[in-house]
């Protein structure tokens, strides 16, 4: 199937089947495409925190849109960003790229000094709102990937940051919720999504020439 027909099957689940999971091979598939999700300076400022934990889930849903949807997928996809950068995190970065690509340290550093005195001049608010909108590139090709893979996914931001901070000590790793996504396979006569015709604007509105 080409990208556009994985795209138009896909739709956010509504109810998972509980009794079926995501293989090991098709979660590290998803996971890989994350990955390679381009970031702003290639920083990759976010992590992503798998959840399959039974118990972890049962915690996270209080303050959940969605408590059942999660309850029941497979797992628990939790984007995390960095709370802030730094010049030791912008540092770590450049380091193993040049690492990677048998360069000297310090390659790269007229182009780390000016980043560095962007985000120098910034509130750790400004960098997290610059490091979230990062993670939104890796959920869509995630969700992409998965439908690739015939996995359903549920893309989210109906649930409590705090709780879901807290109950994975993100604050600890330097990081905070933004997103999760739900992955697994519908339940064909819960999920009410899935007999419906999928709806967006059309093109020519969609669109705009200039
Ligand atoms: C960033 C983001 C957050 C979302 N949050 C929720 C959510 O908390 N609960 C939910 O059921 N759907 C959530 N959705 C799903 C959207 O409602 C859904 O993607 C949209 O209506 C388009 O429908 P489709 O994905 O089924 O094609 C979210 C989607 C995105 C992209």
């Amino acid at each position: 199937m080409s990208l556009i027909e994985d795209l138009q099957w896909r739709h956010a689940v509504k109810a998972y089947d509980p009794s079926k999971k995501v293989s090991q091979e098709d979660l590290n598939t998803i996971l890989e495409a994350a990955r390679l999700a381009p970031t702003s300076s290639g920083l990759q400022p976010f992590r992503v925190i798998v959840v399959e934990n039974q118990e972890l889930k049962e915690k996270m849903v209080m303050g959940a849109l969605n408590p059942e949807v999660m309850r029941d997928s497979s797992h628990v996809l939790v984007f995390a960003a960095w709370d802030s950068y730094s010049d030791e995190k912008i540092d770590k970065v450049y380091d193993h790229h040049t690492d990677v690509r048998d360069l000297p340290r310090g390659r790269f550093s007229s182009y780390t000094d000016k980043i560095k005195e962007i985000y120098g001049a910034q509130t750790p608010e400004q960098h997290f709102a610059h490091t979230a909108r990062q993670t939104y590139i890796a959920l869509g090709l995630a969700m992409a990937q998965a439908a690739e893979l015939k996995i359903d996914s549920t893309p989210a931001e109906g649930f409590s940051n705090e709780i879901v901070d807290e109950v994975l000590g993100l604050k600890e790793l330097g990081l905070k919720s933004v997103s999760l996504l739900y992955l697994g396979y519908r339940d064909e006569e819960k999920d009410w999504l899935s007999a419906m015709k999928k709806v967006r604007v059309p093109m020519e509105e969609f669109t705009i020439k200039k």
